[in-house]
């Protein structure tokens, strides 16, 4: 490590090279919870805050701040605001925030996400079927894809052939090695989503998140074109590679630990619960701010209006007054209030989806290759990127089967 524990926690950068080692960041996070409720970063993310801004550590105070959007507002800075394009539902406060999530929660309810099952576990197994007779492959592929797919093919009802652009484009948007590969491929799923929603201006409809957005009256008014593409922009922002994150730590663990793999196999009904301890443990969000609107006091900090909170789920999830032994996975773990998809008003809107998928995933490859294992020789390689982090890749070896389709 290049900074001692207490540096990073005295100054918390995200972006640092030492948090490749996900150990090692959470290890800061127990110094920056034990220190105080809320600690400092001069490197802020996703908030135009030059003086830096608060980094809220702890699950009290998380919470609270989270419930309280008429102190701590989701509207960011002047400054903020001027990086952003349209109306968006995350940076959004009530009552507008609300009527945004009027429209859009049916179209994410339970019932509905669960119809997409059968194309969920389709779609995984067409990913599966890619290394299953081989014997080795590697999982990260399988946990970064198949949100993807279901979401450009499924939920924004894209042409088919272009699915594997829109999930590259995605990906080196937020992870590109320069600040210019990854402004231009946001600039290209940008243009591809303009002309998905232009495209479908003109055609009959058929009932899919496009549709939705289209259609969609806020105050009577229909939202405006830009608004429309910007929240489907949103949309694969908020939902791909979270939910990918959080799968290839799954996988990751469980090809790491084979007791609680054949634990999965045996007791399928464990599936939901490990689910969320996955979601928990894992922290694939370590931070999205709220600017502070009117002047707070919080366990004895006092809060300026237009000073930034980075609320750190990802640290929150980790309190040992919250949840006992934090610092272990429990695959059936309880009480498990944990704050991965949020709290409040802007609790995350597409939980049900990721629930699912993340259920299909694990699902398809225990029951697949039951006795898959990290590969001898080959390393697993994690990346974190200035919101989430994950594995990039999961080399395993199992005992090769049969492609489930010809
Ligand atoms: C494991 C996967 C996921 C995690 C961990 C996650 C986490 C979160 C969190 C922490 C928030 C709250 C943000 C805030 O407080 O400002 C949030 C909001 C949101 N999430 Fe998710 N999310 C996941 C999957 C998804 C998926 C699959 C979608 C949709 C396709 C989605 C769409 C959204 C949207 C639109 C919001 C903003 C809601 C609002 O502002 O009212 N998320 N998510």
């Amino acid at each position: 490590m290049t900074r001692s524990l207490e540096a990073h926690a005295r100054n918390w950068d995200l972006r640092h090279e030492d948090f490749n080692d996900p150990d090692f960041l959470y290890e800061v996070y127990r110094v920056m919870r034990r220190q105080s409720p809320f600690a400092r970063t001069d490197k802020p993310f996703l908030s135009a805050t030059p003086a830096g801004a608060w980094v809220a550590v702890r699950y009290a105070e998380c919470v609270q701040i989270l419930q309280d959007w008429e102190h701590f507002s989701s509207n960011p800075t002047p400054e903020g605001a001027e990086q952003l394009a349209g109306d968006l539902v995350i940076t959004l406060d009530p009552p507008r925030q609300q009527k945004f999530r009027k429209v859009l929660n049916p179209y994410f309810s339970p019932a509905r996400m669960k119809a997409l099952r059968p194309q969920i576990a389709a779609e995984t197994d067409r990913l599966i079927d890619d290394f299953i007779e081989s014997g080795s492959g590697d999982l990260a592929q399988v946990a970064w894809r198949q949100p993807g797919i279901v979401f450009f093919k499924y939920l924004l009802g894209m042409p088919i052939e272009d699915v594997p652009l829109c999930i590259e484009l995605t990906d080196t948007a937020l992870n590109g090695t320069s600040e210019d590969a990854r402004m231009a491929a946001w600039g290209g799923l940008y243009q591809h989503l303009h002309d998905a929603v232009t495209a479908r201006t003109r055609q009959a409809p058929r009932d899919d998140m496009i549709d939705v957005l289209l259609s969609a009256e806020i105050d009577g008014e229909k939202l405006s074109f830009p608004d429309v593409v910007s929240n489907a922009m949103l949309l694969v922002q908020a939902g791909l590679e979270t939910t990918a994150s959080a799968m290839s730590f799954a996988y990751h663990y469980l090809a790491t630990n084979p007791a609680e793999r054949d634990r999965l196999i045996d007791d399928p009904d464990l599936l939901a619960r490990a689910v969320e301890e996955f979601i928990r443990f894992a922290g694939s969000i370590h931070g999205i701010p709220r600017t502070v609107a009117k002047e707070a006091e919080l366990s004895g900090c006092s809060f300026a209006p237009g000073e930034s909170v980075i609320v750190n789920y990802a640290a929150a999830n980790r309190d040992e007054s919250e949840f006992p032994d934090a610092h272990r996975c429990i695959l059936d773990r309880r009480e498990n209030r944990h704050l991965g998809f949020g709290a409040g008003v802007h609790r995350c809107l597409g939980s049900n989806l990721a629930r699912l998928e993340f259920q299909v995933g694990l699902e398809r490859v225990l029951s697949r290759m039951p006795d898959f294992a990290l590969a001898p020789e080959l390393q697993a390689t994690f990346h974190g990127n200035s919101v989430t982090r994950g594995f990039r890749s999961v080399p395993v070896v199992f005992r090769p089967g049969e492609r489930a389709q010809p």
